[in-house]
């Protein structure tokens, strides 16, 4: 197993550039089983999470060609229904085919996707929403299995706002009979992405990127072009690269609108934060100052920056206070930030973090991918050497981060397993 080493306390100069979101990239690769013709995906990150993608398309039927960040994807022939629990397990957006299969071939049979080390993670909400569109689903032997000659456009109000939940009942809906309406869906940016890319294949939809989506039937998609949106998650993760070094950072091809409130917080925290064309520009002359987070769903703070923004409170002056609403296991970096001299308690889902002046390099362990995000921010601040163990998780959703840091003065570098 790779690991990270980090020379921490160079503050970062010059510019990093963000690349295409892996959680939009994921629902859009998975809509290419909606129906034949080409799909030519641009701007597709080539991480581990979209590799695993690419290989369960292949393993359905789909012919697959990657060429750098350009997927072209054709599925005129998905011969397989079953997404196996050995990808599965390793993957949980595999979900992502449960709604595409059964609505393309009127048959399903996905993996349960098991244990998460940020939570339960259940899908009984994708599950109720299928059956209200009249599938009928067997849960056994660790498979979901889902039936539909053809499903049905229903009226659906999720209990709560599923990111991939949505995703997967805008996909099954665009070929129900009838009108499916969605209400209290997820509003994040990559299901605005995703449904841009469905419209694009002649997918009749309303309403994406609000709380209520409106969805007409149609016999069949075609192919289309589609460049995915830039990964806010990323920009966010360099932005706070940015605050916890000091330095004068600019983060390019992001969009700022859909950092929303992560900018707002960092302002507070006494970062200087200018918007350029194309981007926003990070500049820092004070200590940092402690800040009261919440996750809630977009436009809230997002949960994939919770644990880098815990990085940022380790070192800021005075308490600060982090709670989790969306997963209730997302706390495992903590054990790992008080080896590098962290004070944070925790309770249930609040965090309260104690700024110290340095945090002090350690070797740490990743336990999931943001959580190695963190460690990684909290080894750029830290006073001497950090190894991140563990990068796996990292890789599965960040592209060449240690590449990208390095170019603009980090102190970082991939150690690679002999193997
Ligand atoms: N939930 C249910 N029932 C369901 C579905 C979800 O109770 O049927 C609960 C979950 O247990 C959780 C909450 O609802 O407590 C939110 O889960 P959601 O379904 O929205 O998460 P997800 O779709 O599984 C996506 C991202 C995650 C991101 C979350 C929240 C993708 C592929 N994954 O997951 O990304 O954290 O939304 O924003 O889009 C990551 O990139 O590191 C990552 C984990």
């Amino acid at each position: 197993m790779d690991q990270i080493t980090i020379i921490g306390g160079f503050p970062l100069n010059g510019v990093v550039e963000v690349g295409g979101a892996k959680n939009a990239a994921l629902p859009i690769l998975a809509a290419s089983l909606l129906g034949g013709g080409e799909c030519i995906i641009d701007r597709v990150p080539q991480v581990r999470d979209l590799i695993t993608m690419a290989k369960l398309l292949e393993l359905l039927g789909v012919n697959v060609q990657t060429e750098g960040g350009r997927v072209v994807l054709e599925a005129s022939n998905v011969q397989s229904i079953e997404a196996p629990y050995d990808l599965v397990k390793t993957m949980r957006a595999s979900i992502l085919a449960l709604g595409p299969l059964l609505t393309r071939l009127g048959e399903a049979k996905v993996s349960l996707p098991g244990g998460c080390a940020i939570g339960s993670r259940p899908v009984n909400l994708h599950l109720k929403g299928l059956a209200m569109m009249g599938a009928e689903i067997q849960v056994e032997h660790g498979y979901i299995h889902a039936k539909a000659r053809r499903l049905k456009g229903a009226r659906i109000d999720l209990d709560f706002p599923t990111v991939t939940g949505t995703e997967n009942l805008i996909m099954a809906a665009c070929l129900a009979e009838g009108t499916t309406s969605l209400h209290h869906v997820a509003r994040e940016p990559e299901i605005g992405d995703l449904c841009a890319f469905l419209t694009k294949r002649g997918a009749k939809i309303l309403g994406a990127g609000t709380d209520t989506i409106i969805i007409e039937g149609v016999s069949e998609l075609h192919g289309a072009q589609h460049e995915v949106m830039p990964d806010r998650v990323e920009a966010g993760t360099f932005v706070m690269a940015g605050a916890i070094t000091g330095g004068d950072l600019t983060v390019k091809g992001c969009i700022t609108d859909h950092l929303g409130n992560v900018l707002t917080k960092i302002q507070e925290m006494g970062v200087e934060l200018t918007e350029c064309p194309d981007g926003v520009r990070i500049r820092r002359s004070a200590p940092l100052q402690a800040v009261e987070v919440k996750t809630l769903p977009y436009p809230g703070f997002p949960t994939d920056l919770q644990a880098q923004m815990m990085a940022l409170m380790s070192v800021a002056e005075g308490t600060s206070i982090l709670t989790e609403t969306i997963f209730e296991g997302r706390f495992l970096h903590v054990p790992e930030l008080h080896r590098m001299g962290a004070s944070i308690e925790t309770d249930g889902p609040h965090a309260v973090v104690k700024g110290i002046p340095s945090l002090t390099g350690a070797p740490v362990m990743a336990s999931d991918l943001r959580a190695s995000a963190g460690l990684v921010l909290a080894g750029l601040a830290a006073e001497g050497e950090t190894t991140v163990s563990r990068v796996y998780h990292l890789d599965r959703g960040y592209e060449r981060l240690e590449e990208k840091l390095g170019a603009v003065g980090a102190k970082v570098q991939r150690v690679r397993e002999v193997q």
